[in-house]
């Protein structure tokens, strides 16, 4: 069939200044395109590994969780015990002298040579202190777990000042930070923040952290920045530290990921920090220079209700 003969007149030719003026403003939309699509599609890939991982975790958390609880209860009572044990002991080594029969006494020496008791009642404090200790470690791992896998589902949003959240959560890992760093506030003037507070706390917490690990041997510097720009608030945790290799930048938020000792960071901190920051419908982005410090900025809207609204405009 014959296609009917269009009613519009041809297009005028365009001057090339004009067709380059607009072929320039195709590309820089197509250019802006492109970053939305790759920054949706790692979001996506992120969300996708924290659902999974949220999932296994949340097993992993419940099945450890109660054991841990009972060994961690029965240990206080067995350190009890052990104390009134070990001054029982020292009771009939007083008494010692009072045993009349000599074979008696010959064996229990010779008993007590054998299992250097002098020794082991020293060494009894210190291997349970370091058992408490590791407990207390594969609890805080535990409570890590869930809160990653579950960022308590019942928390409220409520509006908040972010500063106050800050300095309570400074005065909490004041421990970790005092001997490492000194930290600047430079507050700015900053509403409150419809917001689940204590996540955003331990957001703070985890990035404050991670800021004071990366310090050098000679003492450091954390600068806490907060402003408003728009309907946004941004907070940065600035330090000047190790800084990140750009060969991991992109891998710091997976969870487990961790370039510490074995035994000394599970690698959740930052992916934990992630999802919260996303379910707040804000982002976080990162600025270093390796060998002299990073940044860590995280963007939250002011308000909750309007950054989901606004997230279901295409
Ligand atoms: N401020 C920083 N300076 C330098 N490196 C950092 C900084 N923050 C994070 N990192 C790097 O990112 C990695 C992941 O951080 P993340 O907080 O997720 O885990 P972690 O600190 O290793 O362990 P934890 O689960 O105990 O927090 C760190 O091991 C470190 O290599
Ligand atoms: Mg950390």
């Amino acid at each position: 069939m014959k296609k009917p003969a269009s009613s519009c007149p041809p297009e005028a030719p365009r001057a090339p200044a004009e067709t380059e003026a607009e072929l320039l403003r195709r590309h820089a939309e197509l250019t802006e395109l492109n970053a939305r699509l790759t920054t949706a599609q790692e979001q996506l890939l992120q969300s996708e590994k924290l659902a999974s991982i949220g999932q296994l975790a949340a097993g992993v958390a419940h099945e450890i969780n109660n054991p841990i609880s009972y060994v961690f209860s029965n240990f206080a009572t067995l350190g009890g015990y052990i104390d009134g044990l070990l001054a029982m002991l020292a009771a009939y080594r007083e008494a010692e002298t009072q045993i009349g029969d000599p074979q008696v006494l010959k064996d229990i020496r010779a008993l007590r040579a054998a299992i250097d008791l002098d020794f082991v009642t020293g060494d009894i404090p210190v291997l349970m202190n370091e058992s408490l200790e590791g407990i207390e470690r594969v609890r805080k791992i535990v409570q890590d777990l869930k809160d990653f896998s579950r960022a308590d589902a019942h928390q409220e949003w409520q509006w908040s000042d972010l500063h106050h959240g800050i300095d309570s959560t400074l005065n909490i890992v004041s421990n970790e930070v005092k001997y490492k760093a000194d930290v600047v506030k430079e507050y700015g003037a900053i509403p409150d923040v419809e917001c689940l507070p204590s996540q955003l706390n331990q957001v703070f917490m985890n990035l404050i952290v991670n800021a004071a690990h990366a310090m050098p041997k000679e003492r450091g510097r954390i600068t806490i920045r907060t402003s408003h720009e728009g309907d946004m608030v941004r907070v940065d945790i600035a330090d000047n530290g190790s800084g990140i290799p750009k060969a991991i930048q992109g891998r710091i938020f997976d969870p487990f990921f961790t370039t510490k000792p074995t035994g000394s960071g599970t690698g959740l901190g930052l992916s934990l920090s992630y999802g919260i920051v996303q379910k707040h419908h804000g982002r976080i982005e990162i600025d270093s220079t390796p060998g002299q410090g990073a940044t860590f900025s995280i963007f939250l809207p002011v308000r909750h209700a309007a950054a989901s609204i606004k997230d279901q405009q295409p």
